[in-house]
């Protein structure tokens, strides 16, 4: 069987991907809708070596085709005001934005975690934060083993995780040239600053990690704290985990979890060298782990380094793991 797929905000970051994923891992495609602002109205973009035209998101050109599922990637506003409008014509809708992720009637599923929350879609899924959906994979065997007290995370976040602007501001920033999207210079320089600040003194992107983990682990008592940062680093976010679990664990019983787990690589020999890099993870799907061991300043303390390719994995990818499983549902 074959599915009729649109994809909004086609010619973003997150958009592009999108295509890319699709077309790598021969998503089953009978009709592709691309939708952007009326910027890109008319542009073409290929797909399986296609032209494809981009058409303008407004509802009337959606209403008269049949769509099985639209992968959303146009900011928060977007997907506010058109998401329900897809879902109202019996579209199922998966939403990278921030838009929906803490609404209680959503499910936000990584699948690797939480693929059950799936089953209780109304029309819409949200997809988490990237910097969220690296470090619950990571979370989510030693949750399972040994239960979580505590979750510090600080992160060192790529530049295209603020879309084609943040991309541009490192790129553009190394000739001299005052940045655009971010308020300081990103090239050669670190931005403890990823959206906006709150009343509390956290930043959104903090808020969001610690609210995330809490709703696709369903613990809202798990205590956590989160300081994010971004860095000039093009693709793949880098994230220090301290994790202070319940019950006593041995090292080697972690290398062997994280060893069996599902779309985890472990990249920890220390001896040679060896553990995970921004560089390395770019334009894969996986999960990298390394610098494992123990916190000694506490009981049953963990640290780890985790690596993801935000773009993929923290966003394109887990989305379309997402359609996948509901089409293996459906079989
Ligand atoms: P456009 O290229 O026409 O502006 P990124 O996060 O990489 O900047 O990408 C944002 C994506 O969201 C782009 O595809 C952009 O389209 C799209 N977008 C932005 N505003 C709207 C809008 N009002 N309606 C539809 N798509 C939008």
């Amino acid at each position: 069987m074959k599915y009729n797929v649109a994809v909004v905000g086609a010619t973003g970051m997150v958009g592009n991907k999108f295509l890319e994923i699709l077309e790598e891992r021969n998503f089953p495609i009978k009709n592709l809708y691309l939708f952007a602002s009326k910027r890109s109205a008319g542009k073409n973009l290929t797909f399986k070596g296609k032209d494809f035209i981009v058409e303008e998101l407004k509802e009337e050109n959606i209403k008269n085709k049949e769509i099985d599922f639209a992968l959303f990637s146009a900011g928060g506003s977007v997907s506010l005001q058109y998401a329900p409008i897809f879902s109202n014509y019996g579209i199922t809708v998966i939403d990278n934005s921030s838009a929906w992720r803490m609404d209680p009637s959503i499910p936000l599923v990584v699948p690797e975690v939480n693929p059950e929350d799936i089953n209780w879609n109304k029309g819409i899924i949200a997809n988490p934060n990237c910097s969220t959906i690296q470090a619950v994979v990571a979370l989510k065997p030693l949750y399972e083993k040994y239960g979580i007290k505590r979750i510090v995370y600080s992160t060192y976040q790529a530049v295209s995780g603020a879309g084609m602007g943040g991309f541009s501001d490192l790129k553009e920033g190394y000739n001299g040239t005052a940045p655009n999207k971010f308020p300081y210079p990103i090239a050669g320089n670190i931005l403890p600053h990823i959206d906006v600040f709150t009343d509390n003194g956290y930043t959104k992107e903090e808020i969001k990690m610690i609210n995330e983990t809490q709703k696709i682990l369903h613990n809202d008592d798990l205590r956590i704290t989160a300081t994010t940062a971004r860095v000039p680093v093009f693709y793949g976010h880098s994230e220090s985990i301290n994790v202070e679990l319940e019950k006593p664990f041995d090292l080697k019983d972690i290398f062997e979890l994280y060893n069996d787990a599902e779309n985890i690589i472990l990249k920890d020999d220390i001896e040679n060298l060896v553990y995970p890099m921004p560089i390395d993870c770019e334009g894969h799907d996986q999960v990298f782990i390394g610098r494992i061991r123990r916190d000694f300043s506490i009981e049953n303390g963990l640290n780890l380094w985790v690596v993801a390719d935000n773009i993929r994995k923290g966003a394109a990818t887990n989305a379309v793991q997402i359609a996948e499983y509901i089409i293996n549902q459906n079989k």
